[in-house]
């Protein structure tokens, strides 16, 4: 570069341009996280624009939708996901790739397993074979041996397409992966048969396959000692929402207290949900081993995971320290996905969500909380409280709180008001409503006038969950340039949606309507962007 530097007779204009081209090339560098695997078809730069967000997973460039073989190992959080590098609506499927040191700062690594011809990499799941189990992994222990198990879908001349669930095998802990040489391990000769989770289970010494019979609206249960030989456990469904395909199950353990635990069953339903369009459902019960016995009465389905438009085919880490169970979903809805405003990337993951279950009078009942670790991001916080709206709103702006990335935490007694929330992302003449109607008994977002609107009935629409209120209403949202997600109680209550705001809309309002609210206690930390970890 030296040779290159402006002598002194140069003009101001190379002088700028030289440090323009310098700038570019830095912003370029650091949005680049394709090193490790390579990034053959360019994926890896990362295009900022005001729909980009700051607190959660999206991909450079390209269409993105389920998340893919969650499994934290070698000390990495490794999220696989369905992804077309060629383009920005579903195709080409294969799986891409991210890494993070903390469930917060990702960083992008290419695609892991490519399609092959007109063989599509669907969704599945992946574990640590340190055991060896499967004999493909070398002498044990065998560290940062990954093993996924995906569906592999290709046409076939009988069924159209046909779908088998098939090996992938990386030694160096995700960096490059060889496919099993005799995949599949597992075919029915069915066209909808996908979404293989598969973890380990401790009391039987095996792993467990969940995989759907989406056309059926059944989830089969298969066991194996080694990845590769598999039998059918059993069956479970129809149940619940059945309107729509059933698509991405996962079966997980939680605890509930003094040793006790219970398992959960979700499965997505790809339409027909709360929200409308796709979305999760999940039924509490217990699993042997074998079978899954649900124990919420079939008056009481289908309950749904979220209650926002935006959450799907959401599945667990394997192998997280303490048995902690975190998940994440795709935030989009397959009712207008492809259909989001071009940026040259669609769809972006969730924040990942820590599970639990609580006994409620109407029996036991999933909770969703963001992930501690993204308190990380928060800057300096505005707290206010009072009795009433107008001054706790006009505190809220007199101190600054707004912006594009936030995190609000409320507690509110709504007292004589009917409804009481927030508008979020506003601006001269857009905003999201976030609030509760209390002679309803529901929390609610609406979004019909969030910025680009036409995307149809299902993103337009009142999006509302029923939760009966006791004393005070507590709520925490996350703002991000291009997402709203609601928690109501401690996670009872989750609703999750995309907007798209105008950047300029920035603004946060306090409000209550139809009567005076008892108090509220409002803290509001803008959330920094979150860079690149390995
Ligand atoms: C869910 C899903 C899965 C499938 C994948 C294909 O969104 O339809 O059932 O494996 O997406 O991309």
């Amino acid at each position: 570069m030296a040779a290159r530097v402006p002598g002194p007779g140069a003009s101001l204009l190379r002088r700028f341009r030289t440090v323009g081209w310098l700038w570019a090339l830095a912003v370029v560098l650091s949005g680049c996280g394709g090193d490790r695997l390579g990034d053959p078809f360019g994926t890896a730069m990362v295009i900022d624009d005001p729909y980009r967000p700051q607190v959660h997973y999206a991909p450079p460039s390209g269409w993105m939708n389920d998340p893919n073989g969650l499994v934290y190992a070698g000390g990495v959080y490794h999220l696989f996901y369905q992804y077309n590098p060629f383009g920005d609506t579903w195709g080409n499927i294969s799986w891409g790739y991210a890494t993070s040191p903390d469930l917060v700062r990702w960083t992008t690594q290419g695609v892991a397993l490519p399609a092959r011809g007109d063989t599509l990499i669907f969704s599945g799941s992946a574990v640590e074979d340190a055991e060896n189990t499967s004999g493909l992994c070398g002498a044990a222990p065998a560290a940062g041996c990954l093993i996924a198990v995906y569906t592999a879908s290709f046409p076939d001349p009988d069924l159209g397409t046909r779908q088998v669930q098939s090996l992938a095998v990386s030694r160096d802990n995700g960096r490059t992966w060889t496919d099993y040489a005799q995949n599949p391990v597992l075919d029915l000769g069915l066209s909808d048969f996908r979404d293989p989770k598969v973890f380990w289970h401790r009391p039987s010494q095996r792993w467990v396959m969940a995989v759907t019979l989406s056309a059926e609206r059944q989830v089969a249960f298969f066991a194996s000692p080694d990845l590769r030989t598999w039998t059918e456990l059993s069956r479970f469904g129809p149940a619940g929402a059945t309107e729509g395909i059933w698509e991405v199950p996962d079966l997980v353990e939680l605890p509930l207290g003094d040793g006790a635990t219970r398992w959960v069953l979700k499965v997505d339903v790809g339409s027909g949900a709360a929200g409308g369009g796709s979305g999760g459902q999940y039924f509490v019960g217990d699993f042997d081993g074998r079978t899954f016995t649900p124990e919420t009465p079939p008056g009481d389905l289908p309950l749904w995971l979220d209650h926002g438009a935006d959450f799907y085919a959401a599945v667990t880490w394997n192998g997280l320290p303490n048995d902690r169970r975190v998940w994440i979903g795709w935030m989009s809805n397959w009712a207008y996905a492809e259909r989001l405003p071009p940026t040259g990337w669609r769809g972006a993951m969730t924040l990942p969500r820590t599970l639990g279950l609580r006994a409620t009078p109407a029996g036991l009942r999933l909770t969703q909380t963001p992930i501690r670790e993204i308190e990380q991001q928060r800057g300096s916080p505005v707290r206010v409280e009072g009795t009433d709206a107008a001054a706790v709103d006009a505190a809220l702006a007199e101190r600054g709180a707004g912006g594009r990335v936030l995190e609000i935490e409320a507690r509110l007694r709504p007292g004589e008001a009917e409804i009481v929330g927030f508008r979020v992302r506003e601006g001269a003449d857009e905003f999201t409503t976030v609030g509760y109607d209390r002679r309803k008994g529901e929390v609610f977002v609406h979004r019909h006038r969030a910025g680009v609107a036409d995307l149809g009935p299902v993103f337009t629409g009142f999006k509302t969950a029923p939760l009966a209120m006791r004393d005070a209403l507590d709520l925490r949202i996350f703002v991000d340039r291009s997402s709203v997600e609601v928690f109501a109680e401690g996670g009872l209550r989750v609703l999750t949606n995309r907007i798209f705001p105008d950047p300029q809309s920035t603004g946060l309002t306090f409000f209550a309507e139809g009567g005076a609210i008892e108090r509220a206690d409002v803290t509001v930390w803008p959330l920094r962007a979150a860079r690149p970890g390995r």
